[in-house]
């Protein structure tokens, strides 16, 4: 197959992790004798750096034009200060917006060989498969933002329709794992939650009545997930708490540095990244773990290139190197690997991983 994939590195540990998630793709394509064409853009800080812009327009016209989009990450305290008229942030939010991703998949898997990472019980992870799907193009995230002396306000808008969309998503995604799907929302206090579960809840009624509908508060919800998170299957919520709840959900499976993420939309493109930050303060120091950007290329291959044994290939091979205790210094490792060696690791793994499915094939 041939695929056009755009690169957006970004800042801070971006590019490091990215050049993992380069090479596993680049390893895949020569197994299974595909063509990606794999093209650099500029986006974020960096893009701010070269032209004053976090998301110029030939990034985003590769982008729309792509088949799939890989980013590392944006941002960083050299842009951070509260005065600063452009942000990375505006990059990335102002590109899920135009590819009109509005369906976040956060997948959570703890694996084996890292519940002793995690600081919840080992007891209470075994098992654990949840998938995270994050509404991304709306909420108070892209509400008007205005500042009048002392006051300050970020409007919170849903609309019945972007609602359903994100809904139905979660309902059929929960249709190929266990048939199971938690709504969380504020509907005890925001109106944009009573109009999300009024919708979630005919939304389910009338389209999925094989799926089971539950809804949860979003702040019972943060204490639910560490108390059973296996009770979990398809968790659907609006942007700003679908953000902060898979951060904590990344430390069931042991490190931020560990889960990947797929942003969908109804149209071709997707974008790929792992759900962790620029992380300044190991930044440069080639530490950073490459896992959550190299599953991120897995669910690339599989959501937009439609290549499921590849993206299987990939999820064994990282599950092979975890298995065989190749940590990083997130994971508490006492001689931790670096982003190379994981890299490596993983692309040894591969290599044996791939030629088995061609000896199948
Ligand atoms: P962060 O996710 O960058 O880092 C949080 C903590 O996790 C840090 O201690 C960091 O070292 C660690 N960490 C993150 N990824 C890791 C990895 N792959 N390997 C090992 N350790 C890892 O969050 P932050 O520090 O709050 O934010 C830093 C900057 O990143 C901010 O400017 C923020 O806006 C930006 N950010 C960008 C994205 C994105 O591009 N999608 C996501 C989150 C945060
Ligand atoms: C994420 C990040 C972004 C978000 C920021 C950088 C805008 O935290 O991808 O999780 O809040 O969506
Ligand atoms: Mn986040």
């Amino acid at each position: 197959m041939h695929a056009e994939i755009a690169v957006l590195p970004g800042d801070g540990i971006g590019p490091e992790v990215t050049a993992a998630a380069v090479a596993v793709l680049n390893a895949v394509a020569r197994h299974h004798g595909h063509m990606f064409n794999l093209h650099e853009y500029a986006i974020g800080g960096a893009a701010i750096d070269a032209c004053g812009d976090p998301l110029p327009a030939a990034t985003l016209v590769a982008c729309r034009d792509a088949d799939a989009v890989l980013l590392g990450a944006v941002g960083g305290p050299k842009w951070s200060a509260p005065e600063a008229k452009v942000r990375p942030e505006q990059g990335l939010l102002t590109l899920r917006k135009a590819l009109g991703l509005y369906a976040n998949l956060r997948p959570v898997q703890p694996h084996p060989a890292t519940l002793g990472a995690s600081p919840i019980k080992p007891h209470l992870l075994a098992g654990v498969d949840l998938l995270v799907v994050r509404e991304l193009t709306g909420g108070i995230y892209f509400g008007e933002k205005s500042r009048d002396g002392d006051i300050a306000r970020d409007v919170c808008e849903y609309s019945v329709a972007e609602v359903e969309r994100v809904v139905r998503r979660a309902c059929t995604l929960a249709r190929q794992r266990r048939g199971h799907v938690t709504s969380v929302d504020k509907a005890n206090v925001l109106e944009t939650s009573r109009l999300w579960r009024e919708v979630a809840t005919r939304v389910a009624r009338d389209e999925f009545p094989d799926i089971t509908l539950e809804h949860q508060l979003v702040d019972s919800m943060a204490m639910h997930l560490l108390s059973k998170p296996r009770a979990f299957d398809v968790v659907v919520t609006e942007n700003m708490f679908g953000d902060i709840l898979t951060d904590e959900a990344s430390m069931l499976a042991g490190s931020m540095g560990l889960l990947p993420s797929a942003s969908l939309g109804d149209g071709r493109v997707g974008l790929y990244e792992p759900i962790h930050g620029s992380a300044p303060d190991i930044a440069g120091r080639g530490i950073a773990n490459p896992i959550g950007a190299i599953l991120s290329v897995a669910l690339l291959l599989r959501h937009s290139l439609g290549l499921d044994a590849e993206a299987s290939c990939v999820e064994q091979a990282v599950s092979a190197t975890l298995d065989d205790g190749v940590f990083g210094a997130d994971l508490g490792a006492a001689t931790p690997a670096n982003t190379v060696a994981i890299t490596r690791a993983v692309l040894h793994r591969l290599d044996s991983h791939c030629q088995v499915a061609e000896l199948r094939d």
